[in-house]
């Protein structure tokens, strides 16, 4: 499973890229409020570390206008993928954008249905977002493996980017799955490495290795 970052925090994505954990990167309107940087400005600069897959999000509702920003923003780099909504008009700038050759992310999904649609537009990318749907208790995983069933159904090619990644479970539920992608906060993928047990296992570890009374350097 690739891992996708969930941020526009470039300190945060460059810790993860250097430690080889970053496939890619996705950004939505809310992600770059929350960086405070202009949005061209902040996806060139990951564009020139990241090699994967950058997402960055259009912002009008209308497919023509979705195009004109999809082209602007497909513009920054080779890699970006243009992120569109689940709508009909998102799905229309998908089927333009992605027939001129440019990689499609098509976002805010959150049915079987909508990952038809988007497959058969010739997204790139679908993202369903699991954390959103468990906070209106609906299992938000069980999506991921209706899609993953569905999309082997018919050998559609579009990749499933697991989205609105909250917890360490949802990633682990995600890979056995067989989601192609997960996009996840930094805070999420640097939690994968802990547990209980090793944070237990460790502290014994350091006690009895001072009783030994050694060093190693
Ligand atoms: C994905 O592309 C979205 O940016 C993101 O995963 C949404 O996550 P949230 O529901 O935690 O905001």
């Amino acid at each position: 499973m690739k891992f996708f970052v969930d941020t526009a925090d470039v300190d945060a994505i460059r810790e993860l890229h250097d430690l080889g954990m970053v496939d890619g990167v996705t950004t939505n309107p809310s992600l770059i409020l929350k960086s405070g940087r202009d949005i061209l400005e902040v996806t060139k600069e990951i564009c020139s570390f990241v090699e994967g897959p950058v997402s960055a999000e259009v912002v009008a509702l209308q497919a023509d206008e979705m195009i004109a920003e999809g082209r602007r923003l497909a513009g920054i780099a080779p890699n970006i993928a243009v992120k569109v909504p689940l709508t009909w008009d998102g799905l229309k700038a998908c089927k333009v954008l992605a027939g001129e050759g440019k990689m499609v992310n098509v976002t805010l999904c959150f049915s079987v249905s909508q990952a038809l649609l988007a497959a058969k537009a010739g997204a790139t990318f679908i993202s369903p977002f699991i954390g959103r749907l468990d906070d209106i208790n609906i299992e938000g995983t069980d999506l991921i493996a209706d899609i993953r069933q569905v999309y082997d159904n018919y050998s559609f090619d579009t990749q499933i980017l697991a989205a609105s990644i909250r917890t360490i479970n949802h990633a682990a539920r995600c890979a056995l799955i067989g989601a192609d992608v997960m996009t996840a906060p930094p805070s999420v993928i640097k939690a994968m490495a802990g547990h209980v047990l090793t944070d237990k296992g460790l502290e014994q570890f350091m006690k009895d290795w001072a009783k030994t009374g050694q060093k190693i350097v």
